[in-house]
């Protein structure tokens, strides 16, 4: 069975009102439709990435830690940032093991490297390791140290591709705050219609609309992630944007179900 990539953004298990604070309820939901997942299909093969939210973002902009290495007090701030994300993957993996999940935390700062905030390598013996024994390997968007810049912000979002390229994985799934790729910014047009398919043959008119809307997360945002994606898709894997916020619908992904969202997909 081949692999599927599930990266949980930082708005799904993090709450914006205050820096530092985890959604619990989100996590503990979540943490159950993944057990489901396996207990339904136990030859699952799944790796988890998951992001910052109010944990990584604040911390990292306080301190520029996305700049790089400008000044040696910066430094402090780098290492917090990858304590910070410590701290939300230890909630995180709690819970998963809580439910008799085998989740195994891989610190993404200690296994790869960047280069002018670009991922140009990471370890992955270890990760293809825990798979083998049927652990769940769980990363997260950290601060990482980068050849060019002394050290740089490396998102959950730019591991996905790595890794699935690297495992040869079939499906990655993006659980979001959001139900997929709009034809424009639902926030400020009520007629905005959620895009069900995209393919490299209408890809370049649903971009257009995409991005002649107000780039906001929901629009500027994945039309850039979309783009960042299209090579995978090319290689023939499927990428999926789901609403991570709605019950029910990592698990109904987990277990093969295309239509929750927005497919990308070479046919
Ligand atoms: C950000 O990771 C990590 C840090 C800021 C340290 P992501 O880019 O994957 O996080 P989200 O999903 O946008 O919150």
């Amino acid at each position: 069975m081949s692999i599927i990539i599930l990266k949980l953004g930082g708005s799904v298990i993090t709450k914006k009102e205050k820096d530092m604070l985890a959604d619990l309820k989100a996590i503990k939901r979540i943490a159950r439709e993944i057990k489901e997942a396996f207990e339904r299909s136990p030859n699952l093969k799944l790796v988890l990435v998951h992001g910052g939210g109010s944990f990584g973002h604040s911390i990292a902009a306080k301190y520029n830690v996305h700049l790089g290495l400008k000044s040696g007090n910066q430094i402090l701030g780098f290492t917090k940032t990858v304590q910070v994300m410590r701290k939300l993957n230890l909630i995180f993996v709690e819970e998963l093991q809580n439910l008799g999940l085998p989740a195994i935390p891989l610190q993404p700062s200690a296994i790869s490297i960047q280069e002018d905030s670009k991922l140009s390598d990471m370890f992955t013996k270890t990760l293809i390791s825990a798979l083998n024994l049927g652990c769940i390997p769980v990363l997260w968007g950290d601060a990482v140290f980068d050849e060019k810049q002394g050290y740089s912000i490396l998102s959950g979002d730019h591991i996905v591709p790595f890794l699935a390229r690297k495992l040869d994985s079939e499906r990655v799934i993006f659980g979001t705050n959001v139900d997929g790729v709009f034809d424009s910014d639902p926030n400020t047009n009520k007629n905005a219609k959620l895009i069900r398919l995209i393919t490299p043959s209408n890809i370049e008119k649903t971009l257009r609309n995409v991005s002649g809307s107000k780039t906001t997360d929901v629009t500027g945002g994945m039309r850039r992630k979309i783009l960042e994606l299209l090579p995978l898709v090319e290689k023939g894997i499927q990428v999926e944007i789901i609403n991570a916020k709605k019950e029910g619908y990592v698990l109904h992904s987990l277990l093969g179900n295309k239509e929750l969202g927005t497919l990308i997909s070479a046919q």
